[in-house]
């Protein structure tokens, strides 16, 4: 490969911006592409700015897929990552959510659910684009360290870094102990990746990823093998 194509930005704005001309570029190439969209802090700015930029509909042919969610979070609950990708990605781009493949962390059957997941993946010939964030421990969806490669999309125990992390999305609330998410196979098989990568928090983990050793104990750290892959980075996570 290549190695990656780095964006660096200055912090806020910039960072924004740069992160949704790089999915606006997929847009413009291909309307209906089939995308994975992270959520988390990092994307929200880069989603905004999408929305307000895109011509009125431009994005509400994509195909999109829910990335991560919890076990056992209804998607009326604030804490629900369904709820959370609605609200950022899919209505401000007016997608169908009828048309999204969400996750779903109620099923009783969670095996059958990850199933059902892939096979959608699969049936829409695999994902054009995922837009993903960075972990503070190298994870990416919730593929938790160690996560091989060939992981599944599947039930995952929460490390006590997301967790930590978690708490700040919903305070005041219980924080889920586990979670399905997105497997590695499917998220490093997209034909693209933006990774978005904001914050000082972020430095030692950004460097181990693109610049560490390619390693379980570090998820994120594969995307060191893909082909086409664009990180948009700020000055702060690059620097510390
Ligand atoms: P953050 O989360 O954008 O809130 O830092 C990233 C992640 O945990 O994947």
């Amino acid at each position: 490969m290549s190695g990656p194509r780095l964006t660096l930005t200055a912090a806020g704005e910039d960072f924004d911006t740069a992160g949704a001309a790089a999915i606006a570029e997929t847009i413009a190439d291909a309307p209906t592409a089939t995308v994975v969209v992270a959520t988390g802090r990092t994307p929200m700015g880069a989603y905004g700015r999408l929305a307000r930029d895109l011509p009125a509909g431009a994005g509400s042919a994509l195909r999109v897929f829910q990335l991560d969610e919890y076990v056992g979070v209804p998607t009326d609950d604030p804490r629900s990552l369904a709820g959370w990708t609605r609200r950022s990605f899919v209505d401000p781009l007016a997608v169908d959510p009828h048309a999204v493949v969400w996750l779903d962390g109620l099923a009783e059957d969670r095996e059958a659910a990850c199933r059902a997941y892939d096979d959608a993946v699969a049936a829409a010939g695999g994902l054009d684009l995922a837009v993903l964030g960075l972990g503070p421990n190298g994870h990416l969806g919730f593929n938790e360290p160690p996560s091989d490669p060939s992981s599944r999309t599947r039930e995952v125990a929460l490390s006590k870094a997301s967790l930590a992390s978690n708490a700040g999305y919903a305070p005041g609330l219980d924080v889920p102990r586990s979670a399905l998410t997105a497997g590695l196979d499917v998220l490093l098989a997209a034909r693209r990746v933006v990774l978005l990568v904001s914050g000082r928090g972020k430095h030692e983990i950004v460097r181990r990823t693109l610049e560490g050793p390619v390693t379980a104990d570090v998820p994120a750290s594969f995307l060191q093998r893909h082909a086409n892959l664009q990180v948009v980075v700020d000055r702060d996570a690059w620097q510390g």
